[in-house]
């Protein structure tokens, strides 16, 4: 188990790019490992919640952690799925008052800090702590960028350019600066990629260009088993361990986990040098 997980926030500024799917890979992989991994749905419209707790009905879920009135503790909020090692704190319809995109509205009353702190102890139990929003930039997704480690950009390889998408990153860099300086770009994954279609390689290639190191290298197709496998609900890892859809997801995982040693080297060359402190001179 890590010493302290990554917080994932899955992020862009349109819906169906694949934010949930991403999260939902993450925790098929760390259940095949033999990981744990604690989602949290902060998507009003449940998505998540409904794959991994079906036919949840709790009335309480995300949004208690909102409440100013309330001291905010995660882990009463925390399910335990059909899936060893994978928990889930879920959204519930009350959570959609909260879906707020005036900034005025919120930020007067610091409610996009609700979350910050929030995983500290439980980040310690698990592997990945991976939080997915809604497709704006709305409350409850700035929260999660003051709260996470890592932003991943879930997009469609046609949408490289779209504004969306330049503005979830410019927000991401506004929250490191102002907010919460552990944030970063974990990167930009390709979803949904149709493999069969010349123009979508011209648009990889494009993106590539634009994007640089900062594009997973590896992409995930649009594969009906994936589909298939979220409509069934199985885990593609360990329901079809020898299908395309499971090495995708398999490698996804595996170039997530070296970007996040990548980027804590980084940050650790850049500390600055500890000087070590003088011997007192020998009497
Ligand atoms: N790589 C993929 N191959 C096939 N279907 C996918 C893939 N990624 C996502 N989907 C399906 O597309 C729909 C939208 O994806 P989703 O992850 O829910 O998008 P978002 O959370 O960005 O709105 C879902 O039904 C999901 O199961
Ligand atoms: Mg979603």
């Amino acid at each position: 188990m890590a010493d302290a997980a990554p917080v994932l926030v899955s992020l862009n500024h349109k819906g169906g790019t694949g934010k949930t799917h991403v999260a939902y890979l993450v925790a098929s992989v760390a259940h095949a490992r033999g990981q744990r991994c604690l989602l949290v749905d902060l998507d009003q419209q449940a998505n998540l919640t409904s794959s991994f707790l079906p036919g949840h009905t709790s009335p309480t879920g995300v949004e208690r952690l909102f409440d100013p009135s309330q001291e905010p503790s995660a882990e009463g909020l925390v399910h335990a799925t059909p899936y060893d090692g994978i928990d889930l704190i879920p959204a519930t319809p009350l959570l959609a008052p909260l879906d707020l995109s005036d900034q005025s509205a919120w930020q007067a009353h610091d409610l996009h800090l609700s979350l910050r702190g929030v995983f500290g102890e439980l980040r310690s139990r698990y592997d990945y702590v991976v939080l997915d929003c809604p497709p704006r930039l709305s409350l409850t997704s700035y929260a999660a960028l003051c709260a996470g480690s890592h932003l991943l950009v879930p997009l469609e390889a046609a949408d490289w350019g779209a504004r969306g998408t330049q503005a979830v990153v410019a927000t991401q860099r506004l929250v490191t600066r102002r907010h919460n300086p552990e944030l970063q770009l974990l990167g930009y994954v390709v979803s949904r990629f149709k493999r069969t279609r010349s123009y979508q390689q011209e648009y990889l290639a494009a993106l590539r260009g634009a994007f640089g190191r900062d594009a997973f290298w590896t992409v995930i197709p649009d594969l009906a088993e994936f589909e298939k496998a979220v409509t069934d609900r199985r885990l593609v890892s360990t329901s079809y361990p020898d299908s395309d859809a499971a090495h995708t997801a398999n490698t996804f995982l595996a170039e997530l986990d070296s970007r996040v040693e990548r980027l804590a080297r980084q940050r650790q060359n850049r500390r600055p040098e500890v000087v070590p402190e003088r011997r007192a001179a020998a009497v």
